[in-house]
């Protein structure tokens, strides 16, 4: 797994000190020198110079491109500023190498298989800051453009996602850019349109002919674990954070695996608007909400640098219980005339150190405020080997144990070998911990000058650290695993799982109970749970006969469990609640969903290649059918769903006009596999007009009837949760 971005940390007054340290110590093991640019000759500038532009290149190619970086925001925002301090000191050097510098460019996005589109109006970025004082000398700068002026501001939630321009034509929703490069990026528009809660016709007043709303995509921190833990039980590489995961979502060539993520959208921007509608940053806000999209939770309007300075520490307080990660706050001059007064202008910095490139980067009416992350130093006392259900084995840091947000951490996740091996993370090593997305602490980083003396480099075990198997791992695959269909801790965490809150829900069989039950060999599998009897469990405690009547009522209670719960709690690669139920509405039986090929799976909503061949492999597994025999063996009668039970039941339909992306037949078929109907009339009785380009006259009608009317990505939303 990439190394974690860290973007939504905490920084209370107190921690200046240790960020200032953590800065220089991060500098010193990214660049492997310290140094001191004043006393540098040009010739070892060139050389500095010419190194730091090549990591940063290569750091904007892994975050931008590929959405895998491999050094934190912190760290990359440090060692780009590096590099600008080197070239404005060095600005002779900087020309004789060339233009080509990440200092004087947007970082750039674009990516093979996506149609270009130029924006209408560049898409610039933000120059950040992590100083009080850099923000006060960015408030006086403008108060002295300005002439003394009376100047408001906002204070936005800087959200930590990926850009997106939307281009609304009349109202509607016509085109979704990513930035690119800053003028030209890439077309998303297909993907864009299965992002809930994001409408695609504003609603009201005030609609401009042309308009580009600029936004930021992101996932919630739910959606994100549960699509990493799809990712690594499919033996590929996590995410590090819900930005970078978002990012290689809305990259993905299949619109349908898109729907599938929860991608959510959120706007603050603006681009090209003909013609002009408001004239203050406060009032587009309120406009934007006015439209029915979805805008940032809490936007501050403050005049004076106290009160921003106020309104930036109160966001850092309440930015937690944000859907969306926030990395820092945004100030912006709010009256859009003083932002286009020529004396704020933009920064445009070529390699030269001059202001007067061509390329506008960044306006001077912005600041971009980040929080600094909430890093704590702590010591690796032991390397240890976790095995998953799916036998997967992942490095853990077992650490002396250390304050950190509030909470004591005393491991974190190493993720993989290779991750170990990049980071080289040796036991006894000092390291930086911080918590990524707040969640899960992991080590950024190893401190070298704390090196014991003597330590050896981390051998990651060729073998199942529980019953000792060889270890395998396949072609491209990151994770190592355990093959061993019989290993003990693949046994228990399967049966865990089976019997808990998502599988097949068994009060009272928790992780304590089954380890047990399996040491005391009265299970071996989870089929085993529904043979135990009283007599089995009155030996197990004191006066038990309450406790096991209790645990055998709630085993037999679970007999005719849900089939979707049976369907999750086997475990199968690439299978989660949602895709169970989806199997158990198709298939409607155990041995029917065994006996499905890839074709059959291909037409179940939300099924691409990977997940269909995730389940034929897992059902061509003999220790697997022998288990789902097992099960029925021993008594266990699945419920699948009532018929016509889908996400659409009862639901009546009808289509009119041109969809983006579905034919008339693929949205009828869609309709009727979830349980609906499609009709071809609209009345009283219709609950659902599906309007595409150029609808008519069914439109007027639905209008007149109070039917509500729906687009393509409503209807792709509905298909997933229901109405
Ligand atoms: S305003 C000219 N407001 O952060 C750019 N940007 O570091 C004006 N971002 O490029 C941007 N939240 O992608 C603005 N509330 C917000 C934002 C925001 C996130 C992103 C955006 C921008 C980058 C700047």
């Amino acid at each position: 797994m990439a190394l974690p971005l860290q973007r939504n940390l905490r920084g209370g007054p107190g921690q200046l000190g240790l960020v200032r340290w953590a800065m220089h110590r991060s500098l010193d093991s990214l660049s492997g020198r310290v140094c001191i640019v004043g006393v540098m000759n040009p010739s070892e500038a060139q050389q500095r110079i010419g190194e730091l532009r090549a990591e940063v290149s290569r750091h904007d190619e892994l975050y931008y491109r590929r959405a895998r970086p491999e050094i934190t925001d912190f760290d990359y925002d440090q060692l780009k500023s590096t590099l600008a301090e080197w070239e404005r000191r060095f600005p002779e050097v900087a020309r004789a190498l060339g233009a080509a510098t990440p200092t004087a460019r947007v970082g750039d996005d674009r990516s093979e298989g996506f149609v270009r589109v130029k924006h209408r109006l560049a898409m610039m970025t933000l120059d950040n800051t992590y100083d009080e004082g850099e923000l006060r000398e960015f408030y006086a700068r403008l108060g002295k453009a300005l002439g003394g002026e009376e100047m408001a501001f906002t204070v936005e939630p800087k959200i930590d996602g990926v850009a997106v321009s939307l281009t609304f034509e009349q109202g509607s929703l016509t085109r979704a850019v990513t930035r690119g490069d800053g003028e030209e990026g890439d077309d998303v528009t297909a993907n864009v349109r299965t992002i809930r809660g994001l409408v695609t016709q504003l609603v009201g007043e005030r609609v401009p002919a042309v308009i580009e709303i600029r936004g930021e995509i992101f996932l919630r921190e739910e959606e994100f674990r549960r699509i990493n833990q799809l990712q690594e039980e499919a033996g590929e590489a996590a995410y590090a954070n819900p930005r970078n995961l978002a990012a290689g979502t809305l990259k993905q060539l299949d619109a349908r695996l898109v729907a599938s993520r929860g991608l959510e959208i959120v706007v603050y921007g603006l681009g090209v608007c003909e013609p002009a509608v408001v004239s203050t940053q406060t009032a587009y806000h309120a406009q934007l909400k006015a439209w029915g999209l979805p805008v940032v939770e809490r936007l501050w309007s403050v005049r004076g640098i106290e009160a921003v300075w106020a309104a930036v520490q109160e966001l850092d307080r309440v930015r937690r219980g944000f859907v969306y990660g926030t990395d820092g706050a945004v100030v912006k001059l709010d009256s859009f005339e003083q932002q286009r007064h020529p004396k704020i202008g933009f920064r445009g910095m070529g390699a030269d150190g001059r202001a007067e490139v061509a390329r506008k980067l960044s306006p001077r009416w912005a600041c971009a405020f980040k929080f600094p992350p909430d890093r704590a130093e702590t010591r690796v006392r032991a390397i240890t080997i976790q095995v998953g259900r799916t036998g997967a084995l992942t490095p853990v840091a077992e650490l002396e144990p250390v304050v950190l947000a509030g909470t004591t951490v005393k491991r974190a996740t190493l993720h993989n070998a290779d991750e170990i091996a990049r980071k080289d993370v040796r036991i006894g090593d000092a390291v930086l911990v911080e918590k990524a997305g707040e969640i899960i602490p992991v080590v950024v980083a190893v401190l070298l000058g704390q090196r014991p003396v003597g330590s050896a480099p981390f051998v990651f075990p060729q073998y199942c650290p529980v019953c000792q198997t060889a270890a395998s791992r396949g072609a491209g695959e990151v994770v190592w695993r355990c093959l061993n269909v019989r290993c003990p801790e693949k046994i228990r965490r399967g049966i865990e799982h089976f019997a808990s809150k998502g599988g097949v829900d068994i009060e009272g069989l928790g992780e304590e109970m089954v380890a047990l039950l399996l040491a005391q060999g009265l299970i071996r599998t989870a089929a085993d749970i529904f043979r135990l009897q009283m007599a089995d469990l009155l030996p197990l405690k004191k006066s038990g006969e309450v406790w096991a009547g209790n645990l055998i009522a709630a085993i037999a209670a679970r007999r005719e469990a849900d089939l979707w719960r049976v369907i999750n709690g086997l475990g199968i690669p690439q299978v989660g609640a949602a895709s169970a139920k989806e199997l158990a509405r198709t298939f409607r039986s155990l041995d029917t969903l065994a006996a499905a090929t890839t074709v059959d799976l291909l037409r179940v909503e939300g099924f691409g290649e990977k997940m269909a061949a995730g389940v034929v492999t897992w059902f061509a597994d003999e220790a697997n059918a022998d288990l789902q025999r097992g099960l029925r063996a021993a008594g266990l009668n699945p419920t699948p769903p009532p018929a016509g039970s889908g996400a659409l039941a009862g639901k009546t339909f009808v289509i009119t006009g041109t969809l983006p992306t579905l034919s008339r037949e693929e949205a009828v078929a869609k309709i009727e596999a979830a349980g609906g109907k499609a009709s071809g009339s609209v009345s009283k009785k219709t609950h659902y007009l599906l309007a595409g380009a150029e609808a008519g006259s069914k439109l007027a009608k639905a209008i007149s009837l109070g039917v509500p009317v729906i687009d393509e990505t409503e209807f792709r939303r509905l298909l997933q949760v229901g109405p």
